[in-house]
């Protein structure tokens, strides 16, 4: 029997890596489009990969008919809030632009159904830190919130008149990887504070810190909700399964667990997983950082069946860690380096992501 096609916007990174394996395993086809400006190819590993930008409207239709698809998860993005502050246009153009072309490649190619990432920061601010269901008033305090903000709006606009039958999912901190160590985070610039700050016991970057100690929370640190990529990628599943069963209703979901872990909290399962300590000194808080950012998930509880299983801290941790320790391109083994410079490591070039970095188990 032939498997349904799924296009995956972004298939080669992080998330949409995660996705695509969770599609394979419930039976679906990952058709990646990805131009691998932040992903990596030998992310691609359970479909084809059509190397290409979501903004060519053509690539898209035609990918859409040649694998017969039947509904798109739409990835693909720029998303490091710093650098929406200093390159708007970027974000406009990628997230708000890519995603206009892709609906009319997906309307030309009488393809309607979309699971689109959307993300916590349409929210802005927690009023009170109380956890955020949908209906918290979306303010964004970024650029890259408001473009996003900006995705969810046309596309509702767009499904009220068209024939279009979109899902939102609103991810909180996606983190960890992949339980059995096939795929995990690897982005040339990292700003996620899991990541770095295995990279920084790694000794492949000197500049980790805490932003902000002075927090109005339990130690002082921010908290934010911590949900495991692959049980995200899970709930996209359950999401295109109910677009694909023709449910009708509620278009937004919020994707975390309900529960809050503080900086110093995470960075402390760090240090005891790894068995490594972690210097990690306090720097300023980040302009427009909330105390605390927590999820009310109970919607897509009830409506998608989401029920994170990996998204403890010591299993987000773990799962990390074991990625970073044994295939992480950059990795080097926690046991080596004493004799692994940081400079010397900085220095090495890294392996292009348009190449595609080899992913074999480094002893
Ligand atoms: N990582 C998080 O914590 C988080 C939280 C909330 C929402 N999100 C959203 O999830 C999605 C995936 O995030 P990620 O962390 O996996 O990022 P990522 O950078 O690892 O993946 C993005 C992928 O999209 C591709 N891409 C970007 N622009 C493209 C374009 N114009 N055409 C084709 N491909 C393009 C990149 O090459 C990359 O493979 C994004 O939409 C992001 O906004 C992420």
């Amino acid at each position: 029997m032939t498997r349904k096609a799924i296009l995956v916007t972004g298939g080669a990174g992080y998330i949409g890596s995660h996705a695509c394996k969770a599609l394979s395993l419930a039976g679906y086809l990952p058709v990646t489009l990805d131009d691998l400006s932040t992903g990596n190819e030998a992310f691609v590993r359970w479909g084809p990969l059509v190397l290409g930008d979501i903004h060519d409207v053509e690539r898209v239709r035609a990918t859409l008919v040649e694998h017969d698809v039947a509904a798109v998860m739409h990835f693909a993005a720029s998303s490091i809030v710093g650098e929406s502050a200093t390159n708007p246009l970027l974000y406009f153009h990628n997230n708000l632009g890519g995603t206009l072309a892709l609906l009319e490649g997906m309307r030309q190619a009488g393809c309607d159904n979309l699971v689109f990432s959307s993300t916590c920061a349409v929210y802005g601010d927690a009023p009170g830190g109380r956890p955020m269901s949908e209906d918290t008033p979306r303010n964004p305090v970024n650029t890259y919130g408001r473009a996003k903000l900006m995705c969810e709006e046309v596309i509702a606009e767009v499904a009220s008149k068209q024939s279009l039958n979109p899902v939102m999912l609103r991810y909180f901190n996606a983190c960890g990887a992949d339980p059995d160590g096939e795929i995990g985070e690897f982005r040339q610039t990292e700003t996620h504070l899991i990541p770095r700050a295995m990279m920084a016991i790694q000794g492949h970057i000197d500049d980790f810190q805490v932003f902000g100690e002075d927090f109005d929370t339990p130690d002082g640190t921010a908290i934010r909700d911590y949900i495991h990529v692959s049980d995200l990628a899970r709930a996209h599943v359950q999401a295109l399964e109910r677009l694909i069963g023709g449910a009708k209703g509620r278009q937004a979901f919020n994707l975390g667990t309900g529960d809050g872990y503080s900086v110093r909290e995470v960075l402390q399962t760090i240090s005891e997983v790894s068995g490594h300590s972690l210097p990690a000194p306090a720097g300023a808080r980040r302009p427009g950082d909330p105390p605390r950012l927590v999820a009310d998930p109970h919607h897509a509880r009830q409506e998608l069946g989401f029920a994170p299983a990996h998204s403890d801290l010591q299993t987000i941790v773990s799962t990390a860690w074991s990625w970073h320790r044994h295939a992480h391109p950059r990795g080097a083994p926690a046991s080596c380096l004493s004799a692994v410079p940081a400079n010397d490591v900085l220095s090495k070039p890294t392996a292009s992501p348009a190449a595609g970095p080899v992913l074999g188990v480094r002893s």
